[in-house]
This record gives C-alpha cells, structure tokens and sequence, in this order.
C-alpha cells in the first residue's frame, strides 16, 4: 500500500519519499524484506547492519540487500562493532544503499568512504554533544535518540531533546536535517515530532512487529501482553552475553526472568562478563524468551498484533495529517467528542 504524498517535509522533498518515516536498521530484526516494504509505502527503508558480523549469527549483507529486490533501500551499522570490522562498509557500499546510517560511536573514522561513494550519511545521537563530531563527519541528516527508544541508547527524553537538537542544527548547520527517534509509534507520535521542529522520525519498535520483520514470534508474544511499565534500561544484560557495548550506552528491553534476577545489578553483571554467552545462545537457538531479552521501547504498550509494514506507515501518515489538520483548527479535543 503506498502512501498519498501529502505530508511534505524537508526529508521527503531531499529523499523523494511520499511519508517522512525511516525505519531503523535493527540489528537482526530489519533484513531486505522489512527494508524494501517500507520503501514501497513511500519511506525510506533500511537494512540492519547492526555488529557487522562480530557477532557471528547475523544475516548476510548481500542476500538482505538482494531481498529488497530492487527497491531503494539504507544501511545501518554498530559505529563501535564497525570499527572492528570496516571492510564490511564497503561491501555495503558496493551494494549501493540509499543511506548510511551510523549509531553508537565516533561517525569520523568511516565517513570519508561513505562520501568518496556519494551515499548520504546519517548520524544518530544520543546527546546534545554528540551533534559536533557528527557534523564533522559530513552528516546530511542527525538523528536525536530519546531514551524510551528501544534498543540501546541513552538518557535524554525525545521530547525536550529533539527542539534542542533542532535549535542547535538552526544555529549552526541549518541545511542538516533532523529526525526523532524513540517512542514513536503512532500519527500522535509523529504529529508531535514534526512539531518539536523533526524533518521526520525513525521507527523502531513499531516496525520490530512488523510482518515483514525477523522478530521471533515468541518475542511479539510477550510485548503484545506487556505494557510500557515493562520495559527497561539496564547493561547488565550485555555484560552478562559477553557483547562488548561502550557503558555510555544501555539497553531498553522488555523485562523477563534474566533481568529480573540482574537487572539492579550491573556491577555484578560486569564482574560476571560473559559467563551467560553460551546459555543465551542456547536460549536464542531454542526461542526461549525467558532467558534472551525482546528488545522493545515504551511503544510496546502500543502494539498489539503484527501487521504490514505498508499499513503501519499508512495509518501513521494519514493520523498525523488529521491530528496535525486539527491543531490547525486549534481544535485539541479528542477525535469524537
Ligand atoms: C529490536 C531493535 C533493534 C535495534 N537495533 C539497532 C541497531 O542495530 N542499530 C541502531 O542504530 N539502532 C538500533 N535500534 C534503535 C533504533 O535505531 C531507534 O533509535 C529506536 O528503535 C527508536 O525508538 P522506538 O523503538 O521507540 O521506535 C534498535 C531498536 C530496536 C527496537
């Protein structure tokens, strides 16, 4: 289903798209299909890079680009885990994305391969401060993570961060464009962000329930129960798995039995470093969602049942056309009221 081009922003003049929505490379969660769905309902899909390779169990890159089948679709990468592993950029490069989009790390070192290939770059961020070296690299478009993303990240709160971020591009490189990130799962969401001053918004959670998405089945189980109050920010689950994450950063996941016995407790998680590696793998092998965490934001509370991905975007774009049309009309009641 594709999307009247209605909803007119910077991001969908620059990227040519009919909806200002990307969806997040999600490490082994966003594979060409999810990627090329949201392309097709007028986004700008992107495939998950995530650890590039380090990790050992993740999708190949070519058969993810090769999936997309011939759609225009990004790339993402784990700016630290590519740092270990940069030969992977350019086999991503060859396959002629759309986009880079870098998240987690220094953006600088990787930058100047993107640009020798002529691929827009984009930088996530989880602070005011990481803006800078993000701009150094070149970045087209800034992405500013809220906290109640899911998945790793930090602790500003996307509705004061994204007008800060948006002040701070005006003031000093007003052609860099500006999505929000984290807790976005709905044309209120989305309304909201074109109104704290976003170009558009990244999804993540929303599209993680996606039918076209890899999220094990199991996972979608527990989060279409869960609420919002379910979710949680710790480090001590990737101490625990032994993946070497910077401590600047944690990860929000729906909580199971393995976090409520280690979650409040990091500093013995780091003492433990790795002594859950092969229990977890086990546990991602057989599907139990008691022990490998479902990684979701405070949007979880939202999803109840796996749809499309062209009719998420859909509904999404035509709710925040209404809301935005009502705020227009300085009508803020309920719809039905
Ligand atoms: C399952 C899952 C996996 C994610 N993996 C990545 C990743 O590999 N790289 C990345 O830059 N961001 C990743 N993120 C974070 C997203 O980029 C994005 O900031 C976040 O999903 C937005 O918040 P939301 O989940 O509330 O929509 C992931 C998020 C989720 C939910």
């Amino acid at each position: 289903m594709s999307t009247p081009a209605r909803l007119r922003t910077r991001l969908t003049e620059r990227f040519g798209l009919d909806t200002p929505v990307l969806n997040a490379p999600m490490a082994l969660v966003a594979g060409g299909a999810l990627a090329a769905a949201v392309t097709r309902a007028g986004g700008l899909g992107f495939i998950g890079g995530g650890y590039a390779g380090t990790l050992g169990h993740e999708p190949d890159l070519h058969a993810e680009f090769a999936r997309a089948a011939g759609q225009r679709v990004g790339i993402g990468f784990i700016t630290w885990a590519l740092d270990r592993a940069p030969t992977l950029l350019d086999a991503a490069l060859a396959c002629k994305p759309a986009a880079v989009f870098l998240s987690f790390g220094d953006p600088r070192p990787h930058a100047a391969k993107i640009h020798a290939a002529g691929v827009p770059l984009i930088c996530q961020v989880q602070r005011l401060a990481d803006i800078a070296p993000a701009l150094d690299a070149g970045a087209a478009i800034i992405v500013a993570q809220g906290t109640e993303a899911g998945g790793h990240g930090g602790d500003r709160a996307t509705f004061p961060f994204v007008p800060e971020a948006a002040d701070h591009l005006a003031a000093h490189s007003p052609d860099t464009l500006l999505l929000a990130a984290g807790g976005i799962a709905d044309g209120r969401g989305l309304a909201a962000a074109l109104l704290l001053g976003a170009d558009g918004v990244v999804l993540g959670t929303r599209l993680w329930a996606a039918e076209e998405a890899l999220t094990h089945d199991a996972a979608l189980a527990r989060a279409f129960a869960a609420s919002g109050d379910d979710t949680l920010r710790t480090r001590a689950i990737d101490a625990l798995r032994g993946v070497p994450w910077p401590e600047d950063f944690s990860f929000r996941i729906l909580r199971n039995a393995l976090t409520d016995a280690w979650a409040g407790r990091e500093a013995d998680a780091f003492a433990a470093r790795g002594s859950l590696q092969a229990t977890y793998d086990a546990a991602r092998q057989r599907g139990d969602y008691e022990v490998v965490v479902a990684v979701a934001g405070e949007v979880v509370g939202q999803l109840r049942q796996r749809e499309a991905a062209g009719d998420i975007l859909a509904r999404i774009t035509g709710d925040a056309l209404t809301a935005l049309a009502r705020a227009g009309n300085g009508d803020f009641r309920p719809p039905g009221t």
